[in-house]
């Protein structure tokens, strides 16, 4: 079965040609760079742009998978969570192209796909696994007990790990997104420079809190009573020290408490999604501490934003449904941690 994957529920236009779940034919992204003088994604802007990049990357994705649309058996759209703006531009792209070819669609939980960019390998997953979902959106623990049914462990009470990475590079008068910013700078910091200490809630062993940490580095920056007025003060050598400390102290909080699920619940995989999956040092920290069962993350060009993620989750969601959704189906923008679909 041949799956067009359509991915607009923030700023990366993306489309991919994924068959029966799995094997990728194309997966095309465009990254809107407006945002970066924003120092943010600015939602105005992204919506319009997925408007003009959406029919370009549609193509683009078919000519590169060397399929026509008369190929695709399925249209699978990220409906949400994201911004409604961006969410309503890829939802009725699909609606409109399944009407038109009279083809099924279905519509997919962005969250949900990041999980499942891990599971985009040969071989069969392995149940029941740890779901450990690392973005700017959402930062949680799931149990899973197959594709489409999860049990949540733990998310964060407040900032998402990613999130907290923009916010420190934003600190640290980094570009956006901050999170690649921030791993580049730490390669020439030391991590043990600053003592920083992640958030512990409270009789919830597998939660996560980083407005905290967030907190401490602006302290560390700008002072116990400072504010941002100008640049950031820090030479670049003390930039790079809070970078690495920072990042030190947030992911290792991300491995340790994902290393205790496994154990506690007796898991027998650990399955990476989300953009911060893309940071090289998660995976040796990761590499570091678990060792007993095997650790995937998304392969390349599926960590972050992307439509293969979306086409091969909608191909099992269609599968285990049995059917497509109807066009009335209505994009979902809720994004808070404690609202990742399905989890019972
Ligand atoms: O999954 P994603 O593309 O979008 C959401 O669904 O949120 O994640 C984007 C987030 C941003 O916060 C970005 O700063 C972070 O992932 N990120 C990283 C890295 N690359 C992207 N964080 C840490 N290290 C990276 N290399
Ligand atoms: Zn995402």
């Amino acid at each position: 079965m041949l799956v067009l994957g359509i991915e607009t529920t923030c700023d990366e236009t993306a489309v991919a040609v994924v068959r029966d779940g799995m094997e990728i034919l194309s997966n095309v992204i465009r990254s809107q760079e407006i945002h970066t003088k924003y120092g943010g994604v600015f939602p105005e802007a992204a919506g319009r742009s997925h408007v003009e990049a959406l029919p370009v990357v549609i193509r683009e994705s078919l000519k590169v998978a060397g399929v026509s649309l008369q190929d695709i058996d399925l249209i699978s759209v990220a409906a949400g969570p994201g911004l409604i703006g961006s969410l309503l531009i890829g939802v009725n792209a699909a609606k409109a192209l399944a009407l038109s070819l009279e083809k099924p669609f279905i519509g997919v939980n962005h969250v949900e796909a990041h999980l499942y960019a891990a599971m985009m390998r040969e071989e069969l997953p392995i149940f029941p696994s740890l779901g450990v979902v690392i973005s700017g959106g959402h930062t949680f623990l799931v149990l899973i007990e197959s594709i489409g049914s999860y049990k949540k462990i733990g998310s964060t009470v407040d900032d998402a790990v990613g999130e907290a990475f923009d916010k420190v590079a934003k600190l640290l008068d980094l570009p956006y997104p901050g999170g690649p910013e921030i791993e580049k700078l730490a390669l020439q910091g030391n991590p043990a420079a600053i003592p920083f200490k992640a958030g512990r809630v409270k009789e919830s062993p597998y939660d996560f809190s980083f407005s905290g940490l967030k907190t401490n580095v602006f302290y560390s920056v700008y002072g116990q009573n400072g504010v941002k007025t100008g640049p950031c003060p820090l030479t670049d050598p003390e930039k790079a020290d809070v970078a690495a400390s920072f990042q030190e102290t947030a992911l290792k909080d991300v491995v340790r408490k994902a290393s205790s699920a496994q154990k506690a619940f007796n898991l027998k995989a650990v399955y990476i999604g989300g953009g911060v999956s893309h940071n090289r040092r998660l995976g040796t920290l990761f590499t570091e501490e678990v060792k007993d069962v095997p650790v995937f993350f998304p392969g390349e060009g599926l960590s972050l934003d992307n439509g293969a993620m979306i086409a091969g989750l909608g191909f099992h969601v269609y599968t285990n449904k049995g059917k497509g959704d109807s066009l009335d189906l209505e994009p979902e923008t809720r994004a808070g941690n404690r609202d990742f679909i399905k989890i019972k």
